[in-house]
């Protein structure tokens, strides 16, 4: 075998003959309908938290923008790429969080690649948490800086090892998440800023999953707990809550201005193309005006969550919009999953090297525009499952 065939053969999925990542999700005008590899579905696996997918301000922005300002911007944001609504969105960001500064950046996965290896480097301390995204991990080998992992969601760990540093401590750059995309668990993050704050490291949160979710105001979970002001930079995505694509970082404490320079995956990739700029910043406006959408995103996360709970499924450890059902192995989750599929719902199947523990897991994403019919789908299809015979103890 040559070095392709040896790595193909590595990284094949378990499920690699059955297809599982040629799946074609065919959207059908709704944010919680489609078809799945032909099965006529509800969608619960989209991170569409609060459906603004197919919200009209939104789709009518972005198709105005396109109109106008065409298709995309071909350019980087330091070269041609800065159009009025790029520059709009970063305005509206700093405004929305009360912040100094606020870089737009043309994906979730770039915001964090960009402004960890732009703030962290040779000279620095990354502590991450264990379950961080592939995103911070993949920051902080581009920093070069000296990286530890510290358990997930434990304090105490990260108080160790800010103790190990000694006076470099003030060297530490701490990144957590603020709803954990897996299991959807919430980092203890006021404990977290606490020791942070003690040893003078420096605080970052990936509020990705909840962003548009949590705090009075959407701001996330630094918004949620009051935290705000002891976290130097937050970045999020607008692949979730906003509907779209691209990614943010915004600090209240410092103008994050000259990093543009140093971020590399701001300066070398292209910038977001207008349409997706517009419609943002719809979104952003709709999260601002409308906070029913959160509270309809948590009543469904509550029912759907405590109903699969008293079916008996093992769970992530708190109610939220990700639903984390643990599955034993590879060949019980790709047969659950397609057990759903066929009973009318889609989630989203996770295999083990991608889950954080020693199982597989069926991931639910809840959304605000799922109706009361459409949880009740959700729940039949697990109940349906777990009544199937050999499906029953997955
Ligand atoms: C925690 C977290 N951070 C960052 C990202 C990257 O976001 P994007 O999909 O916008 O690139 C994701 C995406 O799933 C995520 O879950």
């Amino acid at each position: 075998m040559n070095l392709i065939e040896r790595r193909v053969a590595a990284e094949a999925l378990p499920w690699h003959d059955r297809d599982v990542l040629g799946t074609l999700i065919q959207v059908d005008g709704s944010p919680t309908l489609g078809s799945v590899n032909g099965h006529r579905v509800v969608l619960a696996g989209t991170n569409n938290y609060l459906g603004l997918t197919f919200h009209p301000d939104c789709v009518r922005a972005a198709a105005e923008a396109a109109q106008r300002y065409g298709t995309g911007t071909t350019g980087s944001r330091l070269a041609s790429g800065t159009y009025p609504d790029h520059a709009g969105l970063e305005r509206d960001l700093a405004e929305f969080y009360d912040a100094r500064s606020a870089i737009v950046f043309t994906t979730g996965y770039q915001a964090n690649v960009g402004m960890i290896s732009a703030i962290a480097d040779r000279d620095t301390v990354i502590l991450l948490d264990a379950q961080s995204h592939a995103s911070i991990y993949d920051g902080a080998t581009l920093s070069g800086a000296t990286t530890y992992r510290f358990k997930h969601n434990d304090p105490e760990d990260l108080d160790k090892r800010l103790r190990r540093l000694g006076a470099n401590s003030a060297n530490a750059l701490v990144i957590v998440e603020g709803i954990y995309s897996m299991l959807g668990d919430t980092a203890p993050l006021k404990e977290l800023c606490d020791i942070a704050t003690r040893y003078g490291a420096s605080m970052f949160v990936d509020e990705a999953h909840s962003f548009g979710v949590l705090g009075a105001t959407g701001r996330g979970l630094a918004e949620a707990l009051g935290v705000e002001d002891r976290v130097d930079v937050i970045v999020g995505t607008f692949s979730k809550s906003l509907g779209c694509v691209g990614g943010y970082a915004v600090s209240r404490h410092h103008d994050l201005t000259s990093l543009r320079g140093a971020a590399r995956s701001y300066i070398y990739s292209a910038s977001s193309s207008p349409s997706v700029m517009a419609s943002a910043r719809a979104a952003l406006k709709v999260i601002r005006e409308d906070p029913s959408l959160r509270k309809r995103l948590l009543d469904n996360a509550r029912v759907t969550y405590g109903a699969l709970q008293q079916l008996g499924y093992e769970l992530g450890p708190e109610v939220s919009p990700v639903v984390g059902v643990h599955v034993r192995d590879s060949d019980h989750a790709l047969d659950a999953w397609q057990f759903l599929l066929d009973h009318g719902v889609y989630v989203n199947l996770v295999p083990l090297k991608a889950s954080p523990g020693p199982f597989c897991l069926l991931r639910v994403s809840l959304s605000a525009a799922h109706t009361p019919d459409q949880i009740e789908t959700i729940v039949e299809g697990f109940r349906a499952l777990k009544q199937s015979g050999p499906l029953q103890s997955v």
